[in-house]
């Protein structure tokens, strides 16, 4: 007899098995269902509801399954899930009693609660190889604090600044997508076990005891949100989905500046492709497959919100479909951020065209205005104008920015001493210059990405804590025995 059918419902389907089973993807909760039949067998243990012998046989025969591991056990479908697989299994061990592990419990706390523990520790994967990465870049903004290079808006040349600058830009945001995982990991890490089906049960459980053997944060008190929410998957997706689309934008432009055209970097070869034609070619496939592979990460996080929102409280089978969804992006993400940072990580620049491109094209043409505004004392506006006319005159008669700047503003009868001209034009003084918070000049790059060093030492901390107390937590009950 099928051990979840019962005497209930007779015949299964073969295909309808197989269309509704979630044991596919349930290898990613195996070890944190496990890990939650121990903690609530003990707990029963413990309120009295099962006897001791009853519990050291369950907990003996959780760790012969855990120790068979997943691809040793009969994944029949027709048992619909992991849970059901692993006390069928238990039942084969131990016989009936197995039969007593899921008192007091339903499966929908227990799959709300085996995804929690699951998704916890890739958040802290994630979160370890995204600081990693970002370390990384703090010591190459530091190399590069002094390589001038040019920032674009709508990608036109704009200003000078220095390539240090642009990669702590990177920092800068990605910092940000450590804090969202950081911050949405309390909201992960709570536990909605001891709410039943829907409405808890008349057994005298204790949800605090389970919630501390299972390394939780704290409880997610009411019954019916705590096994029907998923908003704690929404909101990772969408922290995965922003870090893709910051991810997504380093990509492009390691992609757009290795083109010959901009050539300011240089992908290395083992993340290039050639062409089977062309023999002189080295494409950033890479690169182009992550932009891609980071396209999904949104359809996802909309396939997920589309699934759960309209479906009522509380558990609803729907809820299986946003699985999968949720480790199909975490894979992806993890993928990419070691794919990224080993393309920075390995990533030539060329100095010598960072530096022409920051010259060329009238760049430094803002603070020629500026000095005009301090030097003359006129409003910005009108240095705004007569630099424009100097620009404009420069490109009609494809003459040097500083002859006809001089010419310009002797016709207006302003005078600017020739040294301070030249100074305005220069990129090195320009960057030099820029020394306010956040700004791309040498000292202040230096200063920022050592304020970085810091937080990232924090939050590798963080991490390291909790990463501990989840070993502590596996370790414990992996290893628990009822003497
Ligand atoms: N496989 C199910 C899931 O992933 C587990 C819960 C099933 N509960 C139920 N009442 N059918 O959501």
């Amino acid at each position: 007899m099928n051990i979840l059918r019962g005497k209930r419902l007779r015949n299964v389907k073969e295909d309808v098995a197989r269309y509704t089973t979630s044991l596919s993807f349930d290898k990613e909760i195996f070890e944190a269902d496990i890990l939650c039949d121990i903690a609530h067998t003990i707990m029963l243990y413990k309120q009295e509801i099962i006897k001791k012998e009853e519990a050291k046989k369950i907990i003996e025969g959780l760790k012969e399954i855990y120790n068979k591991g997943l691809g040793n056990l009969n994944l029949d479908p027709t048992l619909d899930d992991i849970h059901m697989v692993i006390e069928s299994e238990l039942h084969k061990l131990i016989g009936d009693v197995a039969g007593k592990m899921h008192t007091g419990r339903s499966r929908n706390d227990e799959v709300a609660t085996d995804l929690r523990i699951a998704l916890r520790e890739k958040i802290l994967k994630i979160l370890k190889l995204l600081i990693d990465m970002v370390d990384n870049l703090t010591d190459m903004a530091i190399e590069y604090k002094d390589v001038i290079t040019v920032g674009y808006t709508h990608l036109q040349h704009a200003q000078p600044i220095t390539y240090g600058h642009l990669i702590l830009s990177y920092v800068s945001m990605l910092l940000r997508d450590i804090e969202r995982f950081l911050d949405s990991y309390k909201r992960v890490n709570l536990s909605p076990l001891g709410s039943g089906a829907l409405a808890t049960t008349g057994f005298n459980i204790d949800r605090e005891l389970t919630k501390e053997l299972l390394g939780f944060d704290d409880l997610i008190k009411n019954s019916i949100d705590a096994v029907s929410t998923r908003d704690f998957i929404l909101e990772t997706l969408s922290n995965i989905s922003i870090l893709g689309t910051n991810l997504s934008k380093i990509c492009e432009e390691l992609i757009l500046f290795s083109t010959y055209e901009f050539n300011t970097v240089e992908i290395a070869d083992e993340y290039c492709s050639t062409s089977s034609i062309m023999p002189q070619k080295k494409n950033p496939d890479v690169a182009e497959i992550a932009r891609a592979k980071l396209s999904s990460l949104n359809g996802n996080l909309v396939s997920a919100l589309t699934i759960l929102k309209a479906l009522p409280n509380a558990y609803n089978r729907d809820l299986q479909e946003v699985t999968p969804i949720l480790w199909d992006s975490t894979y992806k993400i993890i993928d990419t951020i070691k794919m990224v940072d080993g393309m920075l990580k390995t990533l030539k620049i060329n100095k010598d065209r960072m530096e022409f491109l920051a010259k060329a094209n009238y760049s430094t043409a803002t603070e020629l205005a500026d000095t005009l505004v301090r030097y003359l004392d006129i409003p910005f506006r009108k240095a705004h104008n007569i630099v424009g006319e100097i620009v404009r005159k420069s490109i009609e008669e494809r003459r040097e920015m500083l002859e006809v700047a001089k010419e310009v503003l002797k016709e207006k009868n302003l005078e600017v001493p020739e040294d301070l001209l030249i100074k305005a034009l220069d990129v090195h003084e320009n960057v030099k210059l820029r020394k306010v918070i956040g700004g791309p000049a040498p000292e202040e790059v230096e200063r920022r990405a050592k304020e970085f060093k810091e937080r990232i030492k924090e939050y590798k901390k963080i991490v390291e804590e909790k990463e501990e107390k989840i070993r502590e937590v596996k370790n414990k009950l992996l290893n628990y025995s009822i003497n």
